[in-house]
């Protein structure tokens, strides 16, 4: 029976997931922003904003007192964001990183002195696709799911000698509510982005279902679904092929873009 900790766990896939690991008898603390939602029978609910360190510190303390230690982090929460690089301001640049990148170190950087004084846990980072495949008029979101993918390859090599293991799951786009964090930076990219999300084929319990085989089997990079699979091996065997794929989304980006302005 593991004890796990899910940071955005009120929605999507940190509900998915805390659904299968309550399921199968696991401790349970669904953590989100909210002061209180409901939870999957026989887990717990605590209020953690995981760009505030008081909050994690909190989490950390609660965690100790009424589990005696953890086995599995998720670092799951995050934030939608897409633009072209001339509409996104800095403050939604430092959003982003705020809680799609500081959060999850934030996290890691809270729970690594109980897992080393354990000498076991598993730290879970949900990065994305965008975190190895960089599509055009994404990059705030791709440069912090990038930044999750080198903090955990970071940690997976740093932290092994304390007998402490790192997973990054890494979906394409899926059904969820993320779309309703996105920011009005860049509307016609935030529109794209939020069909791709609302369009998706799969649903989070399919992803979560996927993401925790992974996780159980202790892989470090959790690839969840088939189209993502595709773009990471197309991206590393086929560079030619790939360059060729984006190179054609940018120009219809910015075919959509001369389309706007000339309404
Ligand atoms: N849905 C997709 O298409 C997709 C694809 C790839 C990766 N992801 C990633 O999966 C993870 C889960 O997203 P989801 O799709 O289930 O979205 P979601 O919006 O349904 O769930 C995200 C949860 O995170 C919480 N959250 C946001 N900011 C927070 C903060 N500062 N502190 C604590 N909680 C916070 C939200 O309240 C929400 O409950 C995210 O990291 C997201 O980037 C999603």
């Amino acid at each position: 029976m593991a004890r796990v900790l899910i940071t955005g766990g009120a929605s999507g896939l940190g509900a998915a997931l805390a659904r299968l690991f309550a399921a199968r008898g696991d401790r349970v603390v669904v953590t989100d922003l909210a002061d209180d939602a409901p939870v999957p029978a026989g887990a717990s609910y605590l209020r953690l904003d995981i760009t505030s360190e008081q909050d994690w510190d909190r989490a950390r303390d609660t965690v100790r007192s009424t589990l005696g230690g953890l086995d599995i982090l998720i670092n799951n929460a995050g934030i939608a964001a897409g633009g072209r690089i001339d509409r996104v301001p800095a403050e939604e640049w430092a959003r982003v990183m705020s809680v799609n990148v500081l959060g999850a170190a934030t996290g890691c950087r809270t729970f690594t002195p109980m897992f080393q004084a354990q000498g076991s846990g598993h730290l879970v980072n949900v990065a994305s696709m965008a975190g190895l495949v960089h599509p055009p008029a994404m990059a705030p979101y791709s440069a912090a799911k990038a930044a999750v993918v080198a903090l955990s390859e970071s940690l997976r090599y740093e932290l092994a000698p304390h007998g402490i293991t790192v997973s990054v799951v890494c979906p394409s786009f899926f059904r969820t509510d993320l779309a309703s964090s996105l920011s009005d930076a860049d509307p016609l990219m935030s529109e794209i982005a939020r069909r791709l999300i609302d369009g998706a084929t799969a649903d989070a319990d399919a992803i979560a279902t996927t993401a925790l085989a992974g996780i159980d089997a202790g892989r470090f990079l959790v690839l969840t679904d088939r189209s993502g699979r595709v773009a990471f091996w197309t991206k590393r065997l086929l560079r030619p092929l790939y360059d060729r794929q984006l190179t054609t989304m940018g120009r219809r980006i910015t075919a959509a873009e001369n389309k706007e302005t000339s309404r």
